[in-house]
């Protein structure tokens, strides 16, 4: 049986993060996979989530099942973190997922069990996780024109015009806040124009927020989401916790999904509990039972709110610092874009050859696209990078 598998592709970040592992020059930078890392280089247990485990080691008494769902209190306060009342409640179904991906990977199959030929839209580029799972699970593909390589921004005419190709009942994969690959996201106004077009086309929003609060805030984050929310019947969001909690490894996300009314939403409820039940039953709770703790107690909520803030600031910062470096050396302003990307990402916008001479030459990893995950830099390694770049002649 065995014999007739085929060898697969590796997935390229992670690749990338076993290849930084072996190297063994200390002075190698590491911006490859968009984990946050402190000043030191460490990715840190937040701290309201170390105080909200110790108290779940005290306080919970079982361990048996809970719902096909997940706790109904997780599903409350995410729905309340990234909606923020944009939706009727009992318009929202919602199902906890083993992380983000795992939310994208749901909401893409109840595209499939509702509409079969339904095309799936997704920006040029987009993470390449999307289009891996979209191809996996056989879904036609297409994708709309996003990054604009010369100015580093959004590329907005052609996105539109792109958008105007969408046929009534395809869906649309937009990302809520901090573009992942690029970095450049879009204006409320053009937003506005891009749920204008996707309304008139008649195609389904897919949300992918999996940054929220590592942009311009957790509300300001949020608004993007909630504009399409509100414009829409049908809506589908998958969100992470992985990020904004730092809680990766317990795999914490969840899907929602927008509903014309509260009996449509109970017929995309069972559907959503059907789908964890065919793939992995309940969905985890130990990182999903944190979040809720730390969404619904003021002090803990306060204490992560604090400390979320200071990882955007610190990346804002960072972004500040090489754009100015950057402008220095190179005399120009032509890499201002950099302050100007949100997240934890920017596409530097060069060839992947450049990206194998900044590997090789200074043990600086990014992803092949270019993409930089700029929580990798610290005050010393500014200075190497921005170097390095005009060195590259970049
Ligand atoms: C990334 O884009 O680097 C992260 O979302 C991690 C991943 O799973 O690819």
């Amino acid at each position: 049986m065995f014999a007739q598998l085929n060898a697969q592709p590796k997935d390229k970040i992670l690749a990338l993060m076993g290849a930084f592992k072996e190297d063994p020059r200390d002075t190698k930078i590491d911006l490859g996979v968009g984990v946050y890392k402190d000043a030191t280089g460490h990715t840190p247990v937040m701290r309201a989530v170390k105080a909200a485990e110790r108290r779940l080691v005290e306080e919970q008494t079982s361990k048996s099942y809970v719902n096909l769902a997940g706790d109904p209190a997780f599903g409350d306060a995410m729905v309340d973190l990234v909606l923020n009342g944009a939706v009727a409640r009992n318009r929202v179904a919602a199902a906890a997922t083993p992380g983000g991906t795992g939310a994208i990977r749901q909401g893409l199959e109840l595209i499939r069990l509702a509409a079969p030929d339904a095309t799936v839209w997704v920006s040029d580029p987009t993470w390449p996780n999307h289009e891996s799972i979209i191809k996996y699970l056989k879904m036609p593909l297409a994708t709309y024109s996003y990054f604009d390589e010369a100015t580093r921004g959004v590329k907005f005419d052609a996105m539109l015009a792109d958008l105007k190709l969408v046929k009534a009942g395809d869906a649309v994969l937009l990302h809520g806040c901090c573009h992942n690959p690029t970095g450049a996201n879009l204006t409320a106004d053009q937003l506005a124009q891009v749920i204008a077009v996707i309304q008139a086309q008649g195609a389904l929003p897919f949300v992918d927020i999996a940054y929220q609060g590592f942009g311009d805030g957790v509300e300001a984050d949020g608004a993007a989401t909630r504009a399409i929310a509100s414009a829409f019947d049908n809506v589908l969001i998958a969100a992470s916790c992985s990020k904004n909690f730092g809680v990766y490894r317990e795999r914490t996300g969840i899907l929602m999904a927008v509903a014309k009314d509260e009996a449509e939403c109970d017929i995309t409820q069972q559907n959503l509990n059907y789908l964890n039940r065919q793939n992995y039953s309940f969905p985890p709770d130990h990182g999903a039972r944190v979040v809720t703790m730390i969404l619904t107690d003021p002090a803990l909520r306060a204490d992560w709110e604090a400390e979320l803030k200071d990882i955007r600031l610190g990346m804002l910062g960072l972004r500040t610092e090489l754009a100015a470096e950057l402008r220095r050396l190179s005399n120009s302003d032509r890499f201002d874009f950099l302050a100007e990307h949100r997240g934890m990402f920017s596409r530097l916008g060069t060839s992947p050859e450049n990206v194998e001479i900044l590997r090789a030459e200074h043990g600086i990893y990014m992803a092949g696209d270019s993409r930089m995950n700029i929580a990798g830099l610290n005050k010393q390694t500014i200075p190497v990078l921005a170097q390095a770049i005009i060195d590259a002649g970049i």
